[in-house]
């Protein structure tokens, strides 16, 4: 182990080693042969809150069907929110959308050429400012994300939780006394690639790690110990029940307000049972109160367990007969009777796949 080497020496080691293991190592990703502005950034919005081996695929089809922010800001609502169907976290591409319309009709197409200037745009935090503002325009601004958290969390053993304002204000100090002139954005990458491959939450590989011999937390044998995390509370479960309602071939759909969870997609009506409450009595309570239809609750489809960020779902699927009503939504903004050759048009949440090959 090194001896007590200044701070100095220690940033210039870790810059080496991490940009040396940095060109040897990266994965040949689709943002990474290109600089162009409007790739690196939807790269970085979609790889918020998603792994590359997810993300990647998704990357590909978007920019093959909307190549440039022009070619964005003219699509469709619905077009967008089909392409990032299955990735989650939806309000991230309304907030592309919307950024998209603004660079292309306000902007006359120019990008930002900032971090500073970046953060305008709608969606984009300090984190993806920074992330765009490094690797396409060489800027030499930090980034910090949950992988770069837990790098840095480790290299410079920080025993607070990572969890509060002060302590990720301290990272973000960190990371930008770090963060080199000279090839800012390989830089930053390099963290976050040695987070996802390396530095790892379990089990991190640390006889592979460029930056072994300056890392805090391995000297003293702790580094599965950071990044120090505050307890969280148990996320609550919810019991639903959802109707699968056919009539004449078609099936009823209910369309999501465009704010909030899942804004914008299409599913089947359902909602949260009572307690003590049946699934039967809960189907025809939800259905004639938020959906103004009249059914009788048939046979179970399906039992669809979902983990959102924030709670877990039980769905319950039932087929159910219509009786009566002209769908009339309360919450949602509109219903409407759909063959299921037409599905493919819309775009379901996940929980609403896992059931849908069923039909
Ligand atoms: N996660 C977020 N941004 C990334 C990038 N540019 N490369 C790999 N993983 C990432």
């Amino acid at each position: 182990m090194a001896p007590i080497e200044s701070a100095k020496k220690k940033r210039a080691a870790i810059r080496r080693g991490l940009l040396a293991w940095y060109r040897r190592e990266a994965r040949d990703l689709p943002w990474r042969r290109t600089k162009d502005p409007y790739a690196v950034w939807l790269s970085e919005i979609m790889l918020q809150q998603t792994r590359v081996d997810q993300g990647t695929p998704y990357f590909e089809r978007f920019i093959a069907a909307f190549p440039t922010v022009q070619a964005l800001a003219a699509a469709k609502d619905a077009q967008v929110l089909k392409l990032w169907e299955g990735l989650g976290y939806y309000s991230r591409a309304r907030n592309l959308h919307r950024a998209a319309k603004i660079v292309a009709h306000e902007m006359d197409g120019a990008f930002p050429a900032t971090a500073e200037a970046w953060r305008a745009l709608p969606g984009v935090g300090r984190y993806t400012a920074g992330a765009i503002a490094s690797i396409a325009f060489d800027e030499p601004v930090a980034v910090l994300d949950g992988n770069v958290i837990r790098v840095l969390s480790r290299i410079f053993d920080i025993t607070e939780s990572t969890d509060d304002t002060r302590t990720r204000d301290r990272l973000w100090e960190i990371a930008e006394t770090l963060v080199p002139q000279k090839s800012p954005g390989d830089f930053n990458q390099a963290m976050m690639e040695l987070g996802a491959r390396v530095c790892t939450p379990r089990a991190p590989q640390c006889a592979e790690c460029p930056v072994r011999l300056h890392c805090d937390a391995l000297s003293k044998g702790v580094q599965e110990q950071r990044p120090v995390r505050k307890k969280k509370a148990a996320t609550p479960h919810y019991e639903y029940v959802v109707g699968v309602i056919p009539k004449n071939g078609r099936y009823l759909l209910a369309k999501r307000p465009d704010n909030g969870l899942l804004g914008g997609m299409w599913e089947f009506p359902g909602g949260p049972v009572l307690s003590g409450e049946t699934h039967q009595a809960a189907l025809k309570r939800i259905l004639r109160e938020e959906f103004g239809v009249t059914v009788k609750p048939g046979g179970l489809i399906a039992v669809v367990n979902h983990a959102y960020s924030h709670f877990k779902v039980t769905m319950n699927v039932y087929r159910c007969d219509w009786i009566s009503g002209t769908p009339t939504p309360a919450a949602h903004t509109k219903m409407k009777w759909v063959p299921r050759s037409r599905f493919a048009n819309y775009a379901f949440p996940k929980a609403n796949h896992k059931f849908l090959d069923l039909l």
